[in-house]
């Protein structure tokens, strides 16, 4: 049995976010515990979704659960996910990143993409997603090619963002001195 464990979040600037994710080889006991571990901390943050890579590791693999408060739970676990095609259509959400806690900025994406993946299982699947789903897969598979949001907003706002927590990251350095 493995008991699931809340992983601490890779901040902005760190340079991990930056790295290139390698695809998942095989879907083993030890991919489906990192799923296990992911979900773990999306929840406890709490989040929507989370990469593989904001918890340090460069593999590819994403969790999402975009279900309303009210509603039951709703995990999907993405392994090698794929976007097969992108609508022309558009629409834009208020995203933030667990990466980047506190801020938020709305961001236009295609409104409907369809994406191939694996599931927990390791079996193919393909999904036709829309919605806030649609927003949170692109948001996610960006991350696993060290791509952030805040990379699709302009550049003047973005060198703000990542002084802001430059300073944040040197002062818990300090603090722990
Ligand atoms: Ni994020």
């Amino acid at each position: 049995m493995h008991a699931m464990t809340i992983k601490p979040l890779v901040l902005l600037p760190d340079p991990v976010l930056r790295k290139q994710s390698v695809d998942i080889e095989r879907v083993d006991e030890s991919v489906r515990a990192l799923a296990d571990d992911m979900l773990e901390t999306m929840y406890d943050a709490p989040g929507i979704g989370l990469a593989a890579i904001q918890v340090g590791i460069a593999r590819r693999m994403l969790v999402i659960d975009c279900s309303k408060d009210e509603e039951d739970k709703a995990p999907i676990v993405f392994i090698n996910p794929q976007i097969l095609s992108s609508s022309d259509e558009r629409s834009i959400y208020e995203e933030g990143c667990l990466s980047i806690p506190d801020y938020y900025a709305e961001i236009e994406r295609p409104a409907e993409i369809v994406v191939d993946y694996l599931d927990r299982e390791g079996k193919q699947q393909q999904i036709n997603a829309d919605g806030l789903l649609a927003t949170c897969l692109q948001h996610e598979i960006d991350h696993l090619n060290g791509v952030l949001f805040i990379d699709h907003i302009s550049k003047l706002k973005r060198n703000m963002v990542v002084k802001k927590f430059t300073k944040l990251a040197r002062s818990r350095e300090g603090s722990q001195l």
